[in-house]
């Protein structure tokens, strides 16, 4: 049994000061009887505020990113030891926006979700096509060589060391959520791939996201699919009340 989970990805948004009042605000909202899992990510400056609101939550501390060695000459750069030793316990990596905006590559993900896992960090691989891609016909394609690479051989046992996060590019920020039977037909094969690299039993246990555009009108249809195990939230996370309300359609019950 998979239990759902619902990340907020606060993208550059949120100082400390801000970053604190939501996380205050999302944390004494939850219902005890909620069991999906949350997380937040915020920016990298607002990690030690968040972090110290969250010493008695079981609210999972989330990065946004990192950087594939431990330590040395790279200027702006955090490594994944700096982040378990600030309390994160989950990191992004391969978000759209680092792919298309920072010039990422499959090969340098695949470094970061190494480095990440061999630290004990859990990487939340994100992958998903543009537009032009989709039009082609090359969804699963492009999907199947971004969870390939970005992989690599991380070993995966019960597939709680790996969440994955299938956001269609043409999806995030726009408002334009993909279709449910879209999302089930990418979910799906998605599994279908884990199973082939890692087994039935890790692959079983691996955690698929949706994320592009959810909102609190669209969660519950999409978390219903069967392989939708909840969502990564940018827009609709910067609020505690949406971001709560997305949380809440992740339900297990
Ligand atoms: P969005 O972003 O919810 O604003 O579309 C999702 C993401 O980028 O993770």
């Amino acid at each position: 049994m998979r239990r759902p989970l619902v990340i907020g990805n606060w993208k550059m948004h949120l100082g400390p000061r801000d970053a604190e009042a939501l996380v205050r605000a999302v944390d004494e909202g939850r219902l005890s009887s909620n069991e999906a899992q949350a997380g937040v990510a915020p920016p990298y400056i607002s990690i030690p505020a968040v972090s110290a609101c969250l010493a008695n939550s079981e609210l999972l501390l989330c990065a946004q990113n990192m950087h594939q060695e431990e330590k040395g000459a790279f200027t702006g750069e955090v490594s994944a030891a700096m982040l378990t030793e600030a309390g994160v316990k989950m990191v992004l990596l391969g978000h759209s926006e680092r792919r298309t905006l920072f010039g990422e590559t499959d090969e340098q993900i695949g470094l970061k979700v190494a480095a990440a896992a061999a630290r004990g960090l859990v990487p939340v691989l994100c992958i998903g096509e543009t537009e032009e891609q989709r039009d082609r016909g090359e969804t699963l394609e492009v999907v199947g060589r971004q969870l390939a690479a970005g992989l690599g051989d991380m070993p995966v046992s019960d597939g709680s060391e790996l969440v994955v996060a299938y956001e269609p590019v043409w999806a995030i920020g726009t408002g334009r959520t993909a279709t449910p039977e879209q999302v089930d037909e990418v979910h799906r094969a998605i599994r279908g791939m884990l199973t082939e690299h890692r087994g039935a039993v890790a692959a079983g246990g691996v955690r698929l996201l949706y994320g592009g555009s959810v909102k609190p009108g669209n969660a519950r249809e999409l978390f219903s699919l069967a392989d939708v195990d909840g969502g990564l939230i940018g827009g609709a996370s910067l609020e505690a009340r949406s971001f709560l309300d997305i949380l809440f359609a992740a339900r297990t019950e």
